[in-house]
């Protein structure tokens, strides 16, 4: 089933997009998104589009196709997204969304090996840019490195009874199989959290290198916008949220008193302003009829 992407309404609400306007949806997925951006700017506004996923970017092709020839779609990261606005020949954006995470069509196609519902091989890679899949990393990594990676990009309480069970069965190649570890080492508690959930979620950030591509994104984003214009990025996990909500507070900082290490640099204004200072969640309503939105936030950002 195809939801209505996360935060609709409240991502063109943000982005205010305008005729004429030039606009980035960095992580365009099924193009959701995207396609409420082109119908806000029409008729002559632009959307550069980026998704690595190339699955996700024939699904948008099929979907913005009516807005040929207002769109320009890159199979590539966000991390670039820099060079990505110079070969448009873009100087600067309005606005730019970014969605982080997977995508419905991702945890919904098994073979991706995304889901621990159904049984695939180890993968978890977004696309064929990823250097290593999940198999590679459940089988190479030190149990102490296992251990380290599923406590800090898991939040997992029993990494380490996980890691050594790991390290005892492996070497692992599907789901089933590590579900099958996880489960009999760290069974269902009271809530509702499936126990390998957050070793799935682990192993993705790991696989895609998420943290540190959002950490290299933010600045390219705020650089690449004119005055004015916006950012607005949906996280779905608190390490993501923490890495926007900490990047906003200091680029929304003006830099009075520079610390140390920063003693050599030019005092800075600041060249951002929070337009919300708490972030935005998805109504009772959407989350309802989507429960994948229920751990969504969406932060907003405005270039001074
Ligand atoms: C939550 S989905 C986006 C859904 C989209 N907003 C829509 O309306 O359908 C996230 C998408 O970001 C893509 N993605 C993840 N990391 C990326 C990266 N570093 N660069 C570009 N796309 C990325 C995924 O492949 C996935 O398709």
């Amino acid at each position: 089933m195809t939801h209505q992407p996360v935060l609709y309404k409240e991502i063109i609400h943000a982005l205010q997009p305008t005729r004429g306007g030039r606009y980035v949806d960095g992580t365009l997925g099924a193009g959701g998104h995207a396609r409420g951006i082109l119908e806000a700017c029409a008729p002559d506004g632009l959307l550069l589009g980026l998704d690595v996923d190339p699955q996700a970017l024939a699904l948008a092709r099929e979907t913005l196709a009516p807005y040929e020839p207002r769109i320009r779609l890159v199979q590539a990261s966000y991390t670039t997204l820099k060079d990505q606005l110079a070969a448009a020949n873009w100087d600067a954006m309005d606005g730019i969304v970014l969605d982080l995470g997977a995508s419905s069509m991702q945890f919904d196609t098994p073979e991706r090996g995304f889901s621990f519902m159904q049984d695939a091989p180890l993968d978890m890679r977004f696309g064929p840019h990823a250097l290593q899949t999940a198999a590679d990393i459940v089988n190479s990594y030190s149990e102490r490195e296992l251990a380290d990676l599923i406590y800090e990009y898991g939040e997992e309480r029993d990494s380490r009874k996980i890691a050594r069970a790991i390290v005892n069965k492996r070497p692992l190649h599907t789901t089933r199989e590590l579900v099958a570890v996880i489960e009999a080492v760290s069974p269902r508690r009271g809530d509702r959290v499936h126990p390998a959930t957050r070793t799935f979620q682990a192993l993705r950030i790991a696989v895609n290198e998420e943290l540190a591509s959002v950490k290299a994104v933010l600045p390219q984003a705020v650089a690449g916008l004119w005055s004015g214009g916006r950012l607005a990025v949906i996280s779905f996990h608190s390490l993501e949220d923490r890495i926007v909500k900490e990047f906003f507070r200091s680029q929304s900082k003006d830099l009075v008193n520079p610390p140390y290490e920063r003693i050599y640099e030019e005092e800075r204004n600041a060249i951002i302003k929070e337009v919300n200072r708490k972030p935005i969640l998805p109504s009772e309503e959407e989350t309802e009829n989507n429960p994948r939105a229920r751990s969504a936030k969406l932060r907003i950002a405005e270039k001074r």
